[in-house]
């Protein structure tokens, strides 16, 4: 199977020991804490589970600026985004060694790892502008990953930290919340070797199903890992059990048994495109994936980022050998009104324009609060009926 990133074998930072747990747990109650911002808790949670290995906490000021410049920690390792734990203010924590760190996104705020303190920086106004321009390529605070990024704070605590739990993603995704362990050991049971990883935040469309489909035969992959994200949405995006009922639907009725996983991952959305495309890649070969597919406006928002900028920081900016992982490059898809279904726009040259169906999202989201059924060439119809019921509901409310 694939190698990890940066080391041979996987490292995840959730302590599997359940005596060292308690006994950790124990030592939590004892010490200084913090309610961390959900994008920490976010990142803990990917730590937990070996998404983010070969990391063992927290970065500090100059690793993250680093990474921020050019996707490097100072001690050169290969990484695409900060990953990082900062706040409003840290004067609860000073002088203390080891910190509770609290789940702001669970009732209660229990605990929901243990960091020992190396740094308690801070970025500067200038730090935050740079970094977000760089990660981002914007600073429009209308950006929904900038606004997170900048309404945290600026203090910057960091240091290894130990996993206790998976937040709310363990209880509340039981059938799809996964860690990358767990997803290396799946695929080795399923003895899969080849594996296209699909990242989404969507219910499957119709596009999306055949994607991977398309993906699975170009690379003659033994399986596909369906990878959503579970964790934090923009206002508008459909919630994760929603999302995670339509593509179950879609893989039981429309792929053969035992060639797609369906699983999760519990991570906030950074919308933040090239740079989280190129994330997404570190930690689906984390997961044991030797492909992953990268289409149009991949983790994008808006109009911040060009079709297929996510593709082109693959082959400009992320250096030979830095991952192991290979990028699919999907072309835009579209229904053919002349061939009677989803095709890449490359593989039919003889199309023009009137022989695209193009739907958008948006407008697809616009007829569901219509109550209107998107139509078979965007959606199943098992698929559009989920939809429908969940566009029913939130309105009854
Ligand atoms: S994302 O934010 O998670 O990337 P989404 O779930 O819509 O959003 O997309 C999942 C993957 O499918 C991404 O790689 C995206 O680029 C690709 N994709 C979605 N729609 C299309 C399309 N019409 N043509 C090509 N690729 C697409």
């Amino acid at each position: 199977m694939i190698k990890p990133h940066g080391t041979d074998t996987l490292n995840p930072l959730y302590v599997q020991n359940e005596n060292q747990r308690n006994e950790l747990l124990k030592e939590a109650e004892s010490l200084p804490s913090l309610v961390v911002s959900s994008a920490a808790a976010a990142n803990a949670v990917m730590l937990g589970s070996g998404y983010f290995n070969p990391l063992k906490g927290y970065m500090n000021r100059a690793d993250s600026l680093r990474v921020a410049e050019n996707m490097r920690t100072t001690d050169g390792l290969f990484w695409p985004v900060p990953i990082v734990n900062v706040v409003n203010n840290a004067d609860g924590i000073k002088g203390a060694k080891r910190i509770a760190l609290r789940d702001p996104n669970v009732d209660g705020n229990p605990v929901l790892a243990i960091q020992t303190v190396e740094t308690i920086e801070e970025f500067t106004n200038d730090d935050m502008k740079w970094m977000t321009e760089k990660i981002f390529r914007t600073t429009d605070p209308n950006h929904p990953g900038v606004a997170a990024f900048n309404s945290v704070g600026n203090v910057v605590i960091s240091g290894p930290i130990q996993v206790l739990n998976f937040s709310y993603f363990g209880k509340e995704f039981p059938e799809t919340f996964r860690t990358a362990c767990q997803i290396r050991e799946e695929m080795k049971k399923l003895g899969w070797e080849k594996v296209v990883a699909f990242q989404t935040r969507n219910p499957m469309h119709l596009a999306h199903e055949e994607l991977c489909r398309m993906a699975h035969k170009a690379v003659n992959a033994d399986g596909i890992l369906i990878h959503m994200l579970l964790g934090r949405l923009k206002k508008g995006d459909i919630p994760a059990d929603v999302r995670d009922a339509c593509i179950r639907k879609m893989v039981e009725l429309y792929f053969p048994p035992n060639t797609v996983l369906v699983t999760g991952y519990g991570f906030d959305m950074l919308y933040a495109g090239p740079r989280e495309a190129v994330l997404h890649a570190v930690f689906r070969q984390n997961a044991g994936c030797t492909h992953l597919i990268v289409g149009r406006d991949h983790a994008g928002v808006g109009d911040y980022y060009g079709p297929f900028d996510a593709q082109a920081i693959f082959r400009e900016e992320v250096p030979p050998g830095a991952l192991q992982i290979n990028i699919f490059e999907a072309d835009h898809t579209a229904w053919s009104r002349k061939l009677g279904r989803v095709v890449m726009m490359r593989d039919v040259p003889d199309h023009t324009k009137e022989d695209f169906i193009l739907l958008s999202g948006t407008k697809v989201r616009e007829m569901l609060s219509r109550g209107e059924a998107p139509p078979p060439e965007f959606s199943r119809p098992e698929v559009a009926q989920i939809l429908m019921q969940y566009y029913r509901s939130t309105q009854e409310q």
